[in-house]
C-alpha cells in the first residue's frame, strides 16, 4: 500500500488528506522541496540525491515565511530513506517534503498565538520530466514576469509562488513551446519556469546570479562545480540580457525534474546550430554518472538506501 508521512506518522496515502480551511490551502503557505531519489540497477540501490542540502534549503524556506519545521534535518533525511523503503521503491522516484501553516483559520498573519507549523512528505515514481533528446527544447520568452524577492521570494520555495510558474508554463505550452524563459522585473534572464538557466558564450559558463530573483538552485550548484572541476571551464554569474540568449552558443536549463536539459531553440532562433552542444552534452553525461553513483568524488552528494521487502 502507498504511504505518506502526515501529522507525525505514517498513513495510507489515501489518508493523507488535510482540511479545505487550512490555512496553507487557503493563503498558499507552505514551503516546499522536491528531491530525487535514483535506482541504480547495478548497485541494487536509490540514491538520494543531496537530501541535506534540499533539507537546510527547506529550512531556510521555513525562516523566511516564520514556519517552524518540527522535524530536524536528521529526521527528514531519516523519513526520506523511510517513505522508499515503506513503498519499496525501485525506481526513479520524485520526493515532495513540505511544511505547511496547518492551522484552520482565516485571516493571512502567519504569527498568530498557538499557530501550528506541519510537515508532511509523499514519494511518486518520475521518470524524465522535460523531452530530451537529440531535438533539444524549444523555449519561448513569458510574458509573464518572475516574481520579485520583495513580492514572494524566489529563493524560498513557495507554494503559492508557483501560481507565478504555472502561468509562464501553461502559457508557454499553449503557445507550442516546451518551456519558458521567465525575465525580472527589469528583463534580464531569471530562470525557466522551474528550472536554472544557464548559456555558453566563448566557452564560458555564464549563469544568472542570486540577486536575479532565481531558486537557489541545488542542480545548478552541482552543474557549476562539475564545469568548473570536470571540465576546468570559466563560470560567470551575472545579469544575463535577453539578446544574448539569442546569440549564446549552448543553453540548458537544470534542475531536480528537468536534470540537464538542452535548449536549442528561444523564440525560434537556433541556438548555435540548433543542436545540442558538446558542453551541454558533457554536462549531461558528468550529471548522469554522478546521480547513479559512478563519480565516486561525488559520492558524499548521496544517501543510499536499500529498498524495502
Ligand atoms: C523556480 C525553480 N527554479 C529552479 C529550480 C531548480 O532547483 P533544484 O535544482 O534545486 O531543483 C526549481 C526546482 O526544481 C524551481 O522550482
Amino acid at each position: 500500500m502507498d504511504v505518506a508521512f502526515l501529522r507525525g506518522g505514517f498513513v495510507p496515502l489515501a489518508d493523507a488528506n488535510i482540511s479545505i480551511r487550512t490555512h496553507s490551502f487557503l493563503y498558499g503557505t507552505g514551503v516546499f522541496e522536491g528531491i530525487k531519489a535514483y535506482w541504480s540497477p547495478t548497485a541494487e540501490l536509490l540514491y538520494i540525491f543531496r537530501a541535506e542540502d534540499h533539507y537546510l534549503r527547506l529550512l531556510n524556506s521555513c525562516k523566511i515565511l516564520r514556519l517552524t519545521c518540527p522535524q530536524s534535518l536528521e529526521q527528514m533525511i531519516q523519513l526520506s530513506v523511510e517513505i522508499l523503503q515503506r513503498n519499496q521503491i525501485r525506481t526513479d522516484t520524485y520526493l515532495r517534503p513540505i511544511v505547511y501553516k496547518a492551522d484552520c483559520r482565516i485571516g493571512p498573519i502567519l504569527t498568530v498565538p498557538d499557530t501550528q507549523d506541519d510537515f508532511c512528505l509523499f514519494a511518486e515514481p518520475m521518470g524524465a520530466y522535460l523531452a530530451k533528446g537529440a531535438e533539444g527544447l524549444h523555449l519561448g520568452v513569458s510574458s509573464w514576469r518572475r516574481l520579485d524577492d520583495n513580492m514572494i521570494p524566489a529563493r524560498a520555495k513557495v507554494n503559492g509562488a508557483y501560481v507565478n510558474t504555472a502561468l509562464a508554463k501553461t502559457d508557454a505550452h499553449l503557445m507550442g513551446f516546451d518551456d519558458a524563459l521567465v525575465l525580472t522585473a527589469d528583463g534580464h534572464i531569471a530562470e525557466g519556469s522551474a528550472m536554472n538557466f544557464m548559456m555558453v558564450r566563448n566557452g564560458t559558463l555564464i549563469t544568472p546570479s542570486v540577486t536575479e530573483n532565481i531558486l537557489e538552485g541545488i542542480t545548478r550548484d552541482t552543474i557549476l562545480t562539475l564545469a568548473a572541476q570536470e571540465l576546468g571551464l570559466s563560470i560567470e554569474k551575472r545579469a544575463v540580457d535577453r539578446t544574448e540568449v539569442y546569440i549564446a552558443d549552448e543553453i540548458l536549463l537544470c534542475g531536480t525534474a528537468a536534470e540537464v536539459s538542452s535548449v536549442t531553440q528561444v523564440d525560434y532562433h537556433p541556438i548555435g546550430d540548433g543542436k545540442p552542444g558538446p558542453i551541454t552534452r558533457s554536462l549531461s553525461s558528468l550529471f548522469d554518472k554522478l546521480i547513479h553513483g559512478h563519480l565516486p568524488q561525488y559520492q558524499h552528494w548521496l544517501t543510499p538506501v536499500t529498498p524495502g521487502q
